[in-house]
């Protein structure tokens, strides 16, 4: 067996592994969570980025009657950045999610389309951001880079 990637990660029980900025991103995320429009999953799903100027950006999952129209917290929140801030950069990315497609115990982690959207969005960057994933529980996954969460992306 061949293995070409380990997953990088910090794993901490609770919000105290987390910069100060990053704990009021926590609650801005799920600000952003509990507006989400997701009335056919019942998921609802909240991001919120910290820019390089002190802007945060708050974005959720907006879901459609035509299922495959709506679109992930996560990307709501990246390409509302990339339009009206394209001259900053993301300094750190804070997910956070409720419903019952995921257990109690359980955190959420970003879709794959997300996480290609996520790597496009640090390669257009200087420098790496922070992507910290929130479980339900208070616990906390922080990734350093994008790119350890998409291994053997497309386009690398
Ligand atoms: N969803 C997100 O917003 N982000 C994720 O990382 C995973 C999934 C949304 C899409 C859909 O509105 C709902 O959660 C159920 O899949």
């Amino acid at each position: 067996m061949n293995y070409i990637h380990e997953i990088k990660y910090e794993r901490h029980p609770n919000y105290e592994g987390l910069t100060n900025v990053e704990q009021q991103l926590v609650m801005n995320a799920q600000q952003a969570m509990n507006k989400a429009y997701a009335p056919y999953s019942k998921f609802k799903v909240g991001a919120a980025l910290l820019l390089s100027n002190g802007t945060v950006v708050q974005g959720n999952n907006q879901e459609n009657m035509a299922y495959p129209s709506g679109l992930c917290a996560e990307r709501v929140a990246l390409f509302h950045a990339g339009a009206n801030h394209s001259d900053a950069e993301v300094v750190s990315i804070v997910i956070v999610a409720e419903g019952d497609l995921l257990k109690p115990n359980e955190i959420v982690s970003p879709c794959g389309a997300c996480r290609q959207v996520m790597l496009e969005t640090q390669r257009r960057q200087t420098s790496p951001y922070r992507i910290v994933l929130v479980g339900q529980k208070g616990e906390v996954l922080i990734f350093h880079s994008a790119e350890d969460l998409l291994p053997m992306a497309f386009g690398s």
